[in-house]
């Protein structure tokens, strides 16, 4: 058998598929179903910086007024009954995982400003989880606000949230930063474990009859693998800190590309939510295989392998793949 070992945050996971941020770490019973069926580690759905501002303002507006609806101010929030839950469920709902399964468990804030929120951070810890992913979802819209503004925003709200607590960090990033590996680089400084690389935008689209915004949540294909694998392998042995892949790993060939790169997991939810947890499991049969048949000992030994440092053609990752690329398209017949 091939070793499928590997070392994430300092935690040693059995194999490098680790299950991404989304509802189905909800229910214990699917926590359960998704160890046994050979996932090494799961990250939980996030708990949202809004969620906890609205709890304590709601609060705050009790204890002060009344009853009086406090309803209209919060309606762009998500219904607590819906996707959310509140704070304190979500850190019981921390320890409850941590009894009822052996493989590790990755908290999840979800935030951008410093305040009084992150002091979940630390109860999440002591929670007992056993690393935490801090999911920086922004969309810049004030032309005032520099790209350093933001991103000295970010970067001491990643610095004072590590300074809180002792489990490693990991952030989950977006791709756009004007310059991603200075941005990257600087996190790395501020003392974070790893880096998730990326967090998928879904975009608003219209309501052309209703002019309207609407929003639908559409699965990943595996399509969207090579932004990611293109950033893990740009920057692996850059940056000295660990890379997780997420966005359009579907299969055992993403997974083998992700470990190429330099990723040392690889993250997955679209592929579970629509082929359902028992594909874990043939998945990672189908890694066991192909890494047999190629001779490989272990997963580490490929980690790193296709990244630009180690390929042959380290210009395929910048500019002159663009300029390959749009010469390769042949006249249409
Ligand atoms: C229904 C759903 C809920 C999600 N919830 C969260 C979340 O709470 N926090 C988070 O960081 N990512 C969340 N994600 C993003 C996933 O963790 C993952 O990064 C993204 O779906 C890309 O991976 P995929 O191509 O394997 O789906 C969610 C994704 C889906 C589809």
């Amino acid at each position: 058998m091939v070793d499928l070992s590997t070392n994430y945050l300092g935690l040693k996971l059995k194999n490098p598929l680790v299950a991404s941020a989304s509802p189905l770490s909800k229910k214990v019973e699917q926590v359960k179903r998704m160890e046994e069926a050979g996932v090494a580690a799961v990250v939980m759905y996030s708990l949202f910086e809004e969620q906890i501002i609205h709890e304590s303002l709601e609060l705050d507006h009790y204890l002060a007024r009344g009853t009086e609806s406090f309803a209209e101010a919060i309606t762009y929030l998500p219904d607590a009954g819906t996707y959310s839950l509140l704070p304190d469920r979500y850190v019981a709902n921390v320890e409850k995982l941590k009894k009822s399964v052996g493989i590790p468990i990755i908290g999840s804030l979800n935030g951008v400003s410093k305040g009084g929120w992150t002091r979940y951070a630390r109860l999440i810890q002591d929670a007992g989880a056993d690393a935490l992913e801090l999911n920086l979802y922004y969309i810049p819209t004030d032309p005032a606000v520099s790209a350093k503004e933001l991103e000295d925003t970010q970067t001491d709200l990643v610095a004072d949230i590590k300074s809180s607590i002792k489990i490693p960090l990991a952030v989950k990033l977006s791709p756009f930063y004007t310059s991603f590996p200075h941005f990257a680089g600087r996190l790395v400084k501020a003392g974070v474990n790893g880096l998730v690389l990326f967090n998928r935008f879904y975009q608003p689209d219209f309501d052309i009859e209703e002019l309207s915004v609407s929003h639908s949540l559409d699965l990943s294909s595996s399509s969207e693998l090579r932004l990611p694998l293109r950033w893990t392998a740009l920057l692996y042995s850059r940056l000295n800190v660990d890379f997780a892949l997420t966005g359009g790993v579907h299969s055992a060939r993403d997974i083998l590309k992700a470990m190429m790169a330099g990723a040392k997991v690889s993250m997955m939810t679209s592929k579970l939510l629509y082929s359902g947890l028992d594909s874990i499991s043939n998945i990672l049969a189908e890694l066991q295989s192909w890494l047999e048949e190629h001779e490989y000992v272990s997963i580490q030994q490929m980690q790193g392998s296709m990244s630009q440092k180690s390929v042959a053609e380290p210009s395929a990752f910048e500019r002159a793949n663009y300029m390959k690329v749009l010469s390769s398209f042949k006249d249409l017949p």
